[in-house]
């Protein structure tokens, strides 16, 4: 069952939203060569800590940390530890936060220093296919418009898509149906309707989609080691138009 939202709950989404992307933000401005993982981890726990938020990954199915960080052939859930950035890297930060009992959601993939035309190609195009799903989130499309539209965008780039984890609908849990796959026909599962929250997360890599978890039971590495890159917002759905980007300054 899908979870609809009232108007006063979708505000208070968009304040545990505002925080990760104000999070995600500070974040983004520690990144360079030099800095630990766990660094950021710490630093994403302060800042959400001190606004009143409670870190939303944080012990959700023993999970250790507030951030998932995931470096280079890292795809997604990179524990933060000692492991120290270098340029050239790009790491994945995904981050939720708790606000008045509602989650918000997001991740985005930043370089490290100056890298690679084709890993910043990478990087582009799995924000353009978020961006392209976020386009089909319009009322009376259907779910599997926003999956194949970034299917689409991934793989006419060359890239390909992760068909092992999705996006999902988020509310007072971080997890609500209906899953979100990154690929798929169009005009498939259920009509989008005011008040579904969603959050869109396309994984795309640079060589084959097959990906396998370390041994530390959450890291998600590509198979071939190739590069992979993880872009997500939480998004509302409006009574017209495009939807409300919640984890968007
Ligand atoms: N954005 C990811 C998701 O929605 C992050 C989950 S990490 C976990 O699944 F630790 F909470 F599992
Ligand atoms: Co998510």
């Amino acid at each position: 069952m899908i979870i609809l939202k009232t108007q006063d709950e979708i505000e208070v989404m968009a304040k545990a939203s505002k925080l990760v992307a104000e999070t995600l933000q500070a974040l983004k401005r520690e990144v360079r060569p030099g800095v630990a993982t766990e660094e950021l981890d710490r630093l994403a726990e302060e800042f959400i800590r001190a606004r009143g938020g409670v870190p939303a990954f944080k012990g959700y199915r023993n999970y250790p940390k507030t951030l998932c960080a995931s470096v280079n052939d890292e795809v997604v859930h990179g524990i933060p530890s000692k492991r120290v950035l270098k340029e050239g890297d790009i790491v994945g930060l995904d981050l939720g936060a708790i606000v008045d009992g509602f989650y918000g959601d997001s991740a985005v993939t930043v370089p490290v220093g100056a890298i690679h035309s084709r890993t910043a190609e990478l990087l582009r195009v799995t924000e353009e296919a978020l961006y392209k799903g976020i386009e089909q989130a319009i009322v009376g499309y259907r779910l599997s418009d926003i999956s194949h539209a970034i299917q689409r965008h991934a793989e006419t780039a060359g890239f390909s898509v992760v068909t092992d984890f999705v996006g999902h609908g988020i509310g007072r849990q971080l997890h609500e149906e209906p899953q979100i796959p990154n690929y798929g026909k169009p005009g498939q599962g259920p009509r989008l309707q005011v008040g579904m929250v969603l959050a869109i997360e396309p994984m795309i890599n640079v060589g084959g989609s097959a990906v396998r978890v370390l041994e530390d039971q959450w890291t998600a590495v590509t198979r071939d080691g190739s590069l992979s890159a993880h872009f997500e917002h939480t998004i509302a759905i409006q009574a017209s138009g495009p939807p409300r980007i919640l984890t968007k300054l």
